[in-house]
């Protein structure tokens, strides 16, 4: 494992030096590749160190004649134009002719990208299945270009190409979507990126569409679905809440006696009972409705219960005391009047014998002494 791993090394260091050694090859560009935009300026050199007899470059564009005595060859361009050029550095040495090629890569930024609806104009239905199609314009090479979707900040698909055409190009990706209700006012962009490695700009060239958003259509829909049962006592007030989403917004419509085309519904004085309700919302696209029940409980007002049996209550304790009163007093003073009657019927009659009052006390006052 360990030998693998040394034998790896050395392999790529062999490589290495093949590759930039200048004893086995003697002709060296510097530098060895080169990234370039369409019609900029570029400048590569083609050096030497060993005897020769003329070094030159051949190119569609700026060629260079052989040169004797010189270590380097400047391949020079005001502005690059020809997108297939493929410039390569010759030279005569003692043993022979040897030249090398320039890696080159021309590249063009997008004229412009463009997202659309395919076949489809106006808002979106819920559920149904829509092309977007995002176009590329003059666009090279399109072997590093990647076409990204993104819906909103998110990334939703990704293409690239393997064309090797070295020209512009134009191209076009699509995307399907699904749109739900979720999606409406969501805005789908491309981006066109040319992704031209270490030696290309930093970063990446990349041109985006104008954002494309979306009206997703769909019918009503509850917030809390199904038939709604509602316990409520006397005198409370009771909301009926048949408030949707949907898009358009839905209109409203309760059944009779409500006859009502608001979302809500507040009702504040129900008799005890059982009520039922049912609301419709609606839109071009669907209606839903929904039935309330709502209980009412009645309540029982105690109060003038509470103050008649109080009433009653005061009533039966007075014509009780009364009653005790009354007997008690009777025999108190029944007993009182026992003692006193046996004087006062000696008094009264001498009372009923003088036939009047006023000599009663004279007589009350004889009487005793009369016995003594
Ligand atoms: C000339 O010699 C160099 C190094 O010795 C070698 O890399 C090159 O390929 C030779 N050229 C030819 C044409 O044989
Ligand atoms: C090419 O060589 C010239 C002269 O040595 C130097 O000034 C220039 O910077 C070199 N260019 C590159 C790209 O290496
Ligand atoms: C768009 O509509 C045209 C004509 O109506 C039709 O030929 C074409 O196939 C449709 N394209 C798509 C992608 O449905
Ligand atoms: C790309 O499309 C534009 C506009 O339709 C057109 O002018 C141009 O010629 C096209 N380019 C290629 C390479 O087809
Ligand atoms: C995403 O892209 C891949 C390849 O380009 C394609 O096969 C797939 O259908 C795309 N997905 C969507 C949702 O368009
Ligand atoms: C009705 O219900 C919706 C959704 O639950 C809520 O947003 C709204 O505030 C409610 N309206 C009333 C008047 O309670
Ligand atoms: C709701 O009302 C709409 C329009 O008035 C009607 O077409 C639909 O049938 C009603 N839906 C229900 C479930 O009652």
């Amino acid at each position: 494992m360990c030998g693998g791993a040394l034998n790896g090394l050395l392999l790529g260091l062999l490589f290495f030096g093949v590759r930039a050694g200048s004893e086995d090859h003697p002709l060296q560009l510097d530098p060895a590749s080169v990234v370039v935009r369409h019609r900029d300026p570029v400048l590569v050199n083609c050096t030497t160190s060993r005897y020769h007899e003329g070094i030159g470059w051949e190119a569609s564009e700026g060629s260079v004649n052989t040169i004797e005595g010189v270590q380097f060859v400047t391949w020079r361009l005001d502005y690059i134009t020809d997108w297939e050029i493929g410039p390569r550095c010759y030279g005569s040495f003692l043993n022979g002719t040897d030249q090398i090629l320039l890696r080159i890569t021309l590249y063009k930024p997008p004229d412009s990208v463009s997202i659309s609806v395919v076949n489809h104009t106006g808002p979106m239905k819920e559920g149904k299945q829509y092309q977007l199609q995002c176009e590329v314009q003059n666009i090279a090479p399109v072997q590093y270009l990647t076409v990204k979707w993104y819906k909103g900040e998110t990334l939703e698909n990704q293409t690239s190409y393997d064309d090797l055409t070295k020209t512009p190009v134009n191209v076009s990706t699509t995307l399907l979507i699904t749109p739900t209700s979720a999606d409406d006012g969501a805005q789908y962009s491309c981006v066109a990126e040319l992704e031209l490695g270490p030696e290309g700009p930093q970063p990446s060239p990349e041109v985006k569409s104008d954002p494309l958003s979306i009206t997703v259509v769909y019918p009503p829909s509850f917030h809390s679905p199904g038939n709604e049962a509602l316990k409520k006592t006397e005198g409370e007030e009771v909301i009926l809440n048949c408030s949707t989403m949907g898009n358009p917004s839905p209109g409203y419509s309760w059944s009779s006696p409500l006859d009502q085309t608001d979302m809500t519904v507040t009702l504040t004085s129900l008799v005890p009972g059982t009520h039922i309700y049912s609301c419709n919302a609606s839109n071009a696209h669907g209606s839903e409705s929904k039935e309330f029940t709502v209980e009412i409980i009645a309540i029982v007002d105690y109060l003038p219960l509470i103050a008649g049996i109080v009433a009653i209550s005061v009533v039966i304790i007075s014509i009780t005391f009364f009653f005790i009163y009354c007997v008690y007093y009777k025999n108190t003073k029944m007993g009182r009047y026992d003692l006193k009657l046996g004087m006062s019927r000696t008094q009264n009659a001498h009372v009923a014998q003088n036939g009047r009052d006023s000599s009663l006390p004279m007589k009350k006052l004889t009487q005793p002494s009369l016995r003594v």
